[in-house]
């Protein structure tokens, strides 16, 4: 028999609530009927205490700082896989054979032109448009071209349609850079490399070819492997809900997008780096900083510093920070920010403050610099992180829309508002 939990209400009602077991043990108490059974609800703002789903995708321990998809350690994936293997393995739930991973790599190269007219609602933008924004507007409108791609049906097309999201948003996020720049845009060719792709249209012009630099290559892949899931954050959460209305695959995507951008999430990568070059303009002292990030009266925070779930270093911190290290020699980067950043990692993690807190660095903390180093602009930190994470919030969206158990999502309010009042026409009111 399954456990029980029991539940004893302050108007003499008593429920017996299951309690499942995750594949790590962990525990949850299923509240479905609770509110049916006894009129009751639970209150838990930002969700700290709440299960959404029962997930097979992404397995994290926040405790032990362990990040797994589909069971694969993330360093065993960093060091072994490529992104689209991952992209395959999150969406698909295996890792591919050589067949199916061919396929899957073709489908997407093909996938990677946008149709012509959408060329020109870049024209729309201004010049100095979060790309971002751009980004979202832009997967969004791919729903107007893909009108087959409609809420549940588009499970059938998910094949085409994810490898339409994984292949066209290197080449939106490339051409809202060029837009930033005021440079021609420079089409996908499908004889490169995913990543290689991406850093053609990123940095070629007409005047000269782009010259790949191999070691470029490989840490685009590395960090877009890094940022392929990461179970229910605010933006797979906001893929969730959104898909969940029925809502198409392009437009849960867009709304994913726009939730990444947030500073407290996606948008960290951004700050961190500014950050950084705001203590370096400062002088590079990092105390005055430590202790505004310590002031309870102040709303500095250490940017990169500190989540949700994890309560140790963040498995994906680890990994980056030698890599960080790598890129900076083998290019020969000498970034100030870099000496910075070590600077503070090192005096917060022996600060009691940070310590009693449990704020470790995540993986924002070092992608800026690597992001740096590899020539990509501040203002694209945040669609690399979208561009790593399109293919988890595809294996989020299909597995939402697989469970038989979902329903749209729509969490109730504890009314704390006025009691019923009467309308005083204007003329009567103070
Ligand atoms: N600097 C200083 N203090 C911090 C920081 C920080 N970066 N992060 C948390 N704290 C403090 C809070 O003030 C709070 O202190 P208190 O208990 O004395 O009130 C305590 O640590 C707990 O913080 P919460 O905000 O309650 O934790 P929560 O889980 O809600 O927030 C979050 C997590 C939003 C990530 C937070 O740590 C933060 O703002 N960090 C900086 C932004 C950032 O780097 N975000 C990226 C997260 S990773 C990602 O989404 C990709």
């Amino acid at each position: 028999m399954s456990a029980i939990a029991k539940l004893s209400l302050p108007d003499g009602q008593y429920l017996e609530l299951p309690v499942l077991t995750g594949t790590a043990n962990e525990k949850a108490i299923d509240i479905s009927k609770l509110r049916k059974k006894t009129g009751y609800i639970t209150l838990d703002p930002g969700f700290v205490n709440t299960g959404t789903c029962e997930s097979a995708i992404t397995f994290l321990d926040g405790e032990n700082g362990i990040l797994q998809f589909r069971g694969y350690p993330i360093e065993q994936l960093a060091a072994e896989s490529t992104f689209l293997e991952v992209a395959y393995l999150l969406i698909h739930g295996e890792l591919p054979d050589k067949t199916q991973l061919y396929n899957f790599v073709e489908r997407v190269s093909l996938h990677a032109m946008i149709h012509e007219d959408m060329r020109h609602f870049f024209d729309g933008f201004s010049q100095n448009a979060h790309p971002m924004v751009i980004l979202s507007s832009m997967i969004s409108s791919l729903s107007a071209y893909y009108v087959e791609a409609s809420g549940k049906a588009s499970i059938e097309d998910l094949e085409i349609n994810s490898a339409r999201l994984i292949a066209k948003v290197t080449t939106i996020a490339a051409f809202a850079y060029k837009k930033s720049v005021g440079q021609p845009f420079v089409y996908p060719r499908d004889e490169l490399s995913y990543c290689a792709n991406f850093l053609n249209m990123m940095f070629a012009v007409p005047a000269e070819p782009y010259e790949l630099d191999p070691e470029i290559e490989r840490t685009l892949e590395l960090l877009l492997i890094l940022h392929a899931d990461h179970e229910q954050n605010c933006s797979a959460s906001t893929v969730r809900v959104v898909g969940s209305s029925m809502a198409n695959v392009y437009a849960s995507v867009a709304s994913g997008i726009l939730a990444l951008w947030g500073p407290l999430h996606g948008g960290a990568n951004q700050q961190v780096v500014q950050m950084l070059q705001q203590i370096h303009e400062d002088g590079g002292g990092i105390s005055k900083y430590i202790e505004m990030a310590k002031n309870q009266n102040s709303e500095f925070r250490l940017m990169g510093f500190g989540h949700r779930v994890y309560k140790n270093f963040d498995p994906r911190a680890k990994i980056l920070k030698v890599v960080c290290d790598r890129v900076l020699n083998k290019l020969g980067v000498n970034d100030p920010l870099l000496e910075i950043a070590l600077k503070l990692e090192k005096t917060a993690l022996s600060d009691d403050y940070f310590i009693e807190r449990k704020l470790y660095p995540t993986l924002d903390f070092y992608t800026g610099i690597i992001y740096r180093a590899i020539g990509i602009p501040v203002n694209m930190f945040t669609v690399m992180f979208a561009l790593g994470r399109v293919p988890g919030w595809i294996a989020q969206w299909k597995e939402m829309h697989e469970d038989p158990k979902q329903k749209i999502a729509r969490p109730r309010q504890l009314y704390v508002g006025q009691s019923e009042r009467s309308y005083k026409p204007i003329a009567e009111r103070l």
